[in-house]
């Protein structure tokens, strides 16, 4: 069972609806300053960097190691991660400002079932603890913080966080700390997130927070109807 599209698209416009406050809070009534298709001077490929995309080897320190790498391009138009056709199972990585995550058609980034590749962060100051738990969280898969110029994006690749096993976890009352998002930015600005599916997160899909200019295009978010707290775009507060 799949949330049927109007949720899907409910939560669009929810989106569409932030993204326009934003401009408007920021005195913008145009998105001019998103530069979405610029085309980054410098590309790699995540096999590059060791990723192996058989769905089994988990490749979190190729995601690291190739972002710590692309971080000397940022001051030279930014740099593009691309990740090819295949089954890449990761833990959590952190991305950089001026970088494109860009993935192929049929790539599919799979977020680990051992939630120790979920690192644990303090919780967010507007809310003081976790959501669902008091204390600390799990940090989302794909992370950002004090970012900008960053892209997300894809022919309709996929992201998937293999969450069943986490709504296992919460129903059986045996998590610690609150389950991580699939993808959450914090503090950040110039976001784009487009042309993807993102499906199955442990908690919430895509959470900006304290973040200004984001705007979510063309995606498809996917959970079981059953799935707890799977929803698609939760904008938090902005600075
Ligand atoms: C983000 O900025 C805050 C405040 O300047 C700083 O304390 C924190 O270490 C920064 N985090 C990262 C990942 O840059
Ligand atoms: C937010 O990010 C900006 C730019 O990196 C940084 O200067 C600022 O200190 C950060 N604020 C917080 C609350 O982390
Ligand atoms: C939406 O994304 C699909 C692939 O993900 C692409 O083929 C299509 O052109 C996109 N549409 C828009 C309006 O960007
Ligand atoms: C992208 O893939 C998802 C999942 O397979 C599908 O539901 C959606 O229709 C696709 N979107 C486009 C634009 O092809
Ligand atoms: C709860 O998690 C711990 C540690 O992962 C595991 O050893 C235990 O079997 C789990 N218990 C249940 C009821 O799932
Ligand atoms: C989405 O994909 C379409 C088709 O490739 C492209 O024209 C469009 O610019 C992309 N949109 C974003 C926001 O990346």
């Amino acid at each position: 069972m799949r949330r049927s599209a109007s949720v899907v698209e409910a939560l669009l416009l929810v989106s569409l609806i932030f993204e326009a406050q934003l401009w408007a809070v920021n005195g913008n009534s145009h998105c001019e300053n998103l530069k979405p298709l610029e085309v980054r001077p410098h590309s790699v490929t995540i096999t590059e960097f060791g990723a192996v995309g058989d769905g089994v080897t988990l490749n979190t320190k190729a995601f690291q190691n190739a972002i710590f790498y692309l971080q000397s391009f940022a001051d030279k138009g930014g740099a593009q991660l691309f990740v090819p056709k295949g089954r890449w199972l990761t833990g959590s990585f952190e991305l950089i400002s001026h970088l494109t995550l860009l993935l192929d058609k049929e790539a599919v980034i799979l977020g680990s079932e051992d939630s120790s590749d979920w690192p644990i962060d303090d919780p967010l100051p507007s809310y003081g603890r976790g959501r669902e738990l008091p204390g600390r969280r799990h940090r989302s898969l794909i992370y950002g913080n004090n970012l900008t110029d960053v892209v997300i994006t894809g022919d309709n690749g996929t992201i998937d966080g293999q969450g069943s096993i986490w709504w296992s976890w919460f129903r059986n009352h045996n998590l610690s700390f609150t389950r991580p998002h699939l993808v959450e930015l914090k503090n950040s600005t110039n976001v784009v997130i487009s042309n993807l599916t993102f499906m199955n997160s442990p908690f919430w899909t895509i959470h900006p927070v304290y973040c200004s200019h984001v705007l979510v295009q063309n995606v498809t978010i996917l959970a079981p109807l059953s799935s707890p707290n799977t929803d698609g775009i939760d904008p938090g507060e902005h600075h």
